[in-house]
């Protein structure tokens, strides 16, 4: 086994701690990152705070990095030792079943590998993410980073944009099309700059105008106060497709009631049960719909489209030590709008 240094859940802490981590020895079609630059996803957050003592598994979050390939196995013709690279929440799939083959290895029916608290498809061992400073993984998920995306600023694309990208192109979202994004967080944000490149005409949902001008600046035309009745009400009908990004359990029945004859809610954030109205989605032909990280093929394409239109996350970067304030500040809405570490200090 290899060593590296990382940031694992505490028992029933809530917290993260800086450990020692064993990573295997590469497989023949493995790549070795030096993890530069790791996303704080809200998914991660849901993962430490849902961490408790009845948990055998270790947690080391983080699933959207960029770095540098410092070790390639045998086998391994993608990469060469100091490519840039960027791993997203997916480290492997079974690579035969239908959804596979067509690219949509997030939805494979083995179930994907996910980049933590994953089992890995050959020692069956948990696997461990990227708030660490190495990562082994599959050189088939492992992406060449487009030059020109800043690698700091593109660990985001890796789950936060896939996630939002993979619906809007599913749903055919391009020039002239509706889009609302409802919560202006890490996916949020990124839903309205890659709605606004493809050419939607792309307005913010989020819950007061404290976002009005932060919305603006990323491109949407329009903001909509979700708690404002008034405001919800004049805008019935109003989107081709809605992208739902609120982080926390929701009626949806208000959303479902601003898409347009045939259009789409895509319900992204909060995933569980959630209770519709049938009417809502009777009453216009709507259609409601999920989805969740994205494939091979959706993936590199996203990144060639952030490289050409200059998308990437705004962030604000901060030392991994301070992961545990780092956490806090996220569940107080307190980012603008994305976190990322800058593992630099596990060296
Ligand atoms: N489908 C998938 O595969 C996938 C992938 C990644 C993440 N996720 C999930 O997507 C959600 C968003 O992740 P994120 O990283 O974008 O989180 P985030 O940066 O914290 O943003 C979430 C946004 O939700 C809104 N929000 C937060 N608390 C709320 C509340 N109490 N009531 C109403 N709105 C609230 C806020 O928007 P406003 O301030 O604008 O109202 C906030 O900016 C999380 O639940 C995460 O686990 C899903
Ligand atoms: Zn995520
Ligand atoms: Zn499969």
């Amino acid at each position: 086994m290899r060593t590296t240094v990382g940031w694992q859940a505490v028992r029933a802490g809530n917290t993260l701690r800086r450990v020692s981590l064993e990573r295997r020895e590469l497989r023949g079609d493995d790549v070795a990152v030096r993890v530069d630059y790791c996303g704080v996803c809200h998914s991660d957050l849901h993962a430490v705070r849902a961490h408790t003592d009845n948990d055998d598994a270790p947690l080391v979050p983080g699933h959207e990095f960029t770095g540098v390939v410092t070790d390639i196995g045998r086998e391994v013709a993608r990469f060469a030792i100091g490519d840039t690279v960027a791993v997203g929440n997916i480290v492997d799939s079974c690579g035969t079943c239908a959804m596979c083959r067509q690219g949509q290895e997030n939805f494979c029916y083995e179930f994907p590998t996910l980049t933590y608290s994953g089992t890995d498809r050959h020692d069956g061992s948990t696997t461990l993410g990227g708030y660490s400073r190495e990562y082994i993984v599959r050189d088939q998920f492992a992406y060449p980073l487009p030059t020109g995306l800043d690698p700091a600023a593109a660990a985001p694309l890796l789950c936060a944009g896939i996630t939002v990208w993979e619906p809007l192109q599913a749903l055919g979202v391009g020039p002239g099309s509706r889009v609302a994004v409802a919560g202006l967080g890490g996916l949020g944000h990124l839903a309205v700059k890659l709605a606004v490149a493809l050419g939607a005409d792309t307005t913010v949902i989020s819950r007061s105008t404290d976002k009005a001008d932060d919305a603006r600046r990323l491109g949407a035309h329009d903001l909509i106060v979700s708690t404002d009745e008034q405001q919800m009400t004049a805008s019935r009908d109003r989107f081709d497709v809605v992208i739902d990004t609120i982080a926390v359990p929701h009626d949806i029945d208000p959303y479902l009631r601003l898409v347009a004859l045939d259009g789409t809610l895509s319900h992204l954030g909060h995933l569980g049960p959630v209770t519709v109205q049938t009417t809502d989605l009777l009453v216009g032909r709507k259609k409601l719909s999920s989805a969740g990280s994205g494939g091979r093929p959706a993936t590199a394409a996203m990144l060639d489209f952030c490289a050409k239109h200059n998308v990437t996350a705004d962030i604000e970067i901060v030392p991994s030590k301070h992961i545990n304030e780092t956490l806090e500040r996220l569940e107080r809405n307190d980012v603008r709008y994305r976190f990322v570490l800058d593992m630099s200090d596990l060296s």
